[in-house]
């Protein structure tokens, strides 16, 4: 049994600030909403200050590691290549990639080209063709914090006219969803936004693949859904941290897994799909973003 907080107890947070004045107001508001029936944030799924400035600093290594990466990706490289580049960048940076090792992930991060729609393994036999598009998905541990971005590429510059708006419309979608971020709405909310902007360019969002809870873990409560209805998920609370990276298929939201390596996840009708991704802070009147 835990004893309730008292006002002039310490605060949970570990502030060392009295519970009043800290994080009690939040407490109690978020109490209200969950009388309502609304799904809020645990304390544990909200950060502290302490701690959003450490996935800050993760995060300044992930978006320098994606820097990296666009200096060098070019046609005829092989993904593996980019596998090299995101590993020495972030050992150089003093941190780790989180997705080497991660249930059992075999390689630091994901390239996934065209049709494929997420989870690709980097190898040597996949030779980056020009017009290809690629999405490049970084996770980093610094320090114990993790953060989390992707960003989709035009490997020489150029692609078909339909590849491209693809390309435009998938990060569109993650900008009208990170608009949506901010204190007392819900994830629905961020959700329909991105939703509706991929159903109005004729587009659909993967459903069974969603963002995540992300900082002190890889991979933390709650699902990120990006196919909600508005008002529906969970309360965005100040301090939460998560994901915003919809999948934007060209066609069909339909997928399936690759057998032969139990991770890379394809298109059902072959068309292309894009994806970005940030890691976004709710704050007291915003989000602030820590990845990109
Ligand atoms: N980076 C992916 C995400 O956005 C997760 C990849 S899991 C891995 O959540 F093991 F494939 F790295
Ligand atoms: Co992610």
């Amino acid at each position: 049994m835990q004893k309730k907080i008292e006002r002039n107890d310490p605060c949970w947070c570990g502030s060392g600030k009295k519970y009043k004045t800290c994080h009690m107001r939040m407490d109690e508001k978020i109490k209200g909403y969950a009388l309502e029936g609304h799904i809020v944030p645990e304390h544990g799924q909200i950060k502290t200050k302490e701690q959003i400035d450490g996935i800050r600093e993760s995060g300044k290594i992930n978006i320098a590691v994606l820097d990296h990466v666009a200096a060098h990706i070019r046609p005829g490289m092989c993904t593996a290549e980019i596998d090299r580049l995101v590993e020495e960048k972030t050992r150089e940076s003093g941190a780790i990639p989180a997705p080497l090792g991660f249930e059992g992930y075999p390689k630091s991060v994901c390239t996934s080209i065209n049709d494929q729609v997420c989870h690709g393994i980097p190898s040597e036999d996949i030779i980056l063709q020009e017009g290809d598009i690629v999405n490049v998905d970084v996770s980093t541990i610094y320090k114990g914090y993790f953060s989390d971005s992707s960003r989709m590429f035009i490997v020489g510059g150029t692609t078909t006219p339909e590849r491209e708006r693809l390309v435009r419309v998938a990060k569109e979608c993650m900008e009208a969803g990170i608009a949506q971020v901010k204190p007392w709405q819900f994830l629905g909310d961020m959700a329909d936004a991105v939703n509706s902007h991929a159903k109005e360019n004729g587009y659909s969002i993967v459903v069974e693949i969603g963002g995540h809870g992300v900082g002190l873990e890889f991979h933390e409560d709650p699902f990120v859904s990006y196919v909600a209805p508005k008002g529906t998920e969970m309360l965005m609370a100040p301090g939460m941290v998560f994901t915003i990276e919809p999948m934007v298929n060209a066609g069909t939201e339909e997928i399936y897994v690759d057998d032969s390596n139990g991770w890379t996840v394809y298109t059902e009708d072959g068309k292309p799909s894009a994806q970005w991704e940030v890691t976004v802070a709710v704050t007291e009147d915003g989000c602030e973003i820590l990845a990109y």
